[in-house]
């Protein structure tokens, strides 16, 4: 009872778990599956059910539900942020007026990494946020290169976002992103990864070009692998390389901030460069909508990393509501996701050819990319 346990191990988060298991009938698949062996992926059906049902009522509809139907007093269940928790380990975090030198390696818990932060959703046109960018920084290079100049950067990051219709949430995640990656001073980069063509969108595969291509700019250290979609809350969830593979993104507020399930690795992940190509990357035969996070995650296991996350409360996000798009599911994951193993060698970096458009924006490089089944052809296995 895996997604049982978790919802118990999270703090008046009880009544969250009854939900799933009583309000929409089709979560019952998760009761139901923890007899079959599969019942991890099945979980994971779970977190698709709520992803369904909040995209379709909206997630305000859906808290009201949840507050209405299970709370007495309509206080059981809370949002609020835990301070407490996200400010434990403030103690090792830099004084304030701490110097540093330019010959000196960037600390890694600088006093202007305040912890919560706002999240401004409200929608920007990309112009105005390169002009409000540059002008905070003006040594921001074509492409959205940075690095700070105050002391060496620990970690060199790439930050690729896998990309289609979403043009009105790039300004917005830019516009929250840009600045913390400055504060935690870090030297990085936009990949922005956009599929064309008609084939399902494909995420993984786009995360595999981007890949490719960062490295031609660059030796980077690290990748992160970042919906366009979801904005931090905590500026003290550090995007450099420490205790990586992780997951970044643990609570997301479209899950009620709650882990969906244990092996849950979507949204915001990274990986160190050398671990990326050590796993073959990511799959590139997931095509439509899920599994290819749960892929990764079996790679990551298969090759003996443990998978880290931001202690308590530091891995909040808030994800950008969105409309229908109408990308499809892809109902092949789970029969993918059982031969993980034997597809790691022979479908991912290695089997990988495209032919990409390359532009450089002010904030970012432009990887456009129309993706085929033929571009990565996979011998039986
Ligand atoms: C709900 O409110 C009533 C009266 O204010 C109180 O007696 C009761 O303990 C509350 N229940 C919970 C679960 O907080
Ligand atoms: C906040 O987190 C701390 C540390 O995990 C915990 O001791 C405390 O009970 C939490 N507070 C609430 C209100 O959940
Ligand atoms: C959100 O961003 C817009 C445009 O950048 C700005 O006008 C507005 O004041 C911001 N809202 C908050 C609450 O910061
Ligand atoms: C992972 O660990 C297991 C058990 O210790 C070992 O048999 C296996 O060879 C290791 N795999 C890799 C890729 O290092
Ligand atoms: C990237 O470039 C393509 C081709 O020039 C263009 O159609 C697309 O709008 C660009 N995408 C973004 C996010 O700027």
């Amino acid at each position: 009872y895996q997604c049982r346990v978790n919802c118990l191990a999270e703090k008046n988060r009880k009544m969250l778990c009854i939900l799933s298991f009583s309000l929409f009938a089709d979560i019952f698949s998760c009761l139901f599956l923890t007899l079959c062996s599969t019942y991890v992926f099945m979980v994971q059906a779970r977190g698709i059910q709520i992803r369904e049902n909040v995209k379709n009522i909206g997630a305000q509809v859906l808290e009201q539900v949840v507050r209405g139907a299970y709370s007495i007093n309509g206080t059981d269940y809370s949002y609020d942020f835990n301070e407490s928790e996200s400010d434990a380990p403030s103690t090792t975090y830099l004084p304030e007026g701490f110097t540093y030198l330019p010959s000196q390696v960037c600390p890694e818990k600088l006093p202007s990494m305040k912890g919560r932060l706002e999240v401004n959703m409200s929608e920007i046109s990309l112009e105005e946020v390169e002009r409000s960018l540059l002008e905070r920084e003006p040594t921001m290079a074509l492409g959205g290169f940075w690095k700070p100049k105050d002391c060496l950067p620990r970690w060199k990051v790439a930050i690729l976002v896998p990309f289609r219709n979403r043009h009105e949430h790039l300004p917005i995640l830019l516009r929250h992103l840009v600045p913390v990656l400055q504060k935690q001073r870090l030297q990085f980069a936009f990949y922005v990864i956009e599929q064309g063509g008609t084939e399902p969108f494909n995420r993984a595969m786009l995360f595999n070009v981007g890949y490719k291509e960062a490295i031609k700019d660059l030796d980077w250290d690290c990748l992160i692998f970042h919906d366009v979609d979801h904005l931090m809350e905590n500026d003290r969830n550090y995007y450099g390389c420490t205790d990586m593979p992780r997951h970044f993104a643990v609570k997301l507020d479209k899950y009620s901030y709650m882990l969906p399930y244990n092996e849950f690795f979507g949204g915001v992940s990274g990986l160190m460069v050398k671990q990326f190509k050590r796993i073959n990357g990511f799959p590139n035969a997931f095509w439509g909508w899920g599994g290819e996070d749960d892929d990764l995650w079996n790679r990551v296991q298969f090759a003996n990393y443990s998978v880290s996350r931001p202690y308590g409360d530091l891995g909040r996000y808030m994800s950008i509501p969105h409309h229908h798009r109408g990308e499809a599911q892809f109902l092949g994951r789970y029969s993918l996701l059982r031969h993980s193993k034997e597809r790691q060698k022979v479908d991912g970096l290695n089997n990988l050819n495209y032919s990409p458009l390359i532009s450089r924006s002010r904030l970012f490089t432009n990887i456009t990319v129309s993706l085929s089944r033929k571009l990565a052809p996979v011998a039986d296995y």
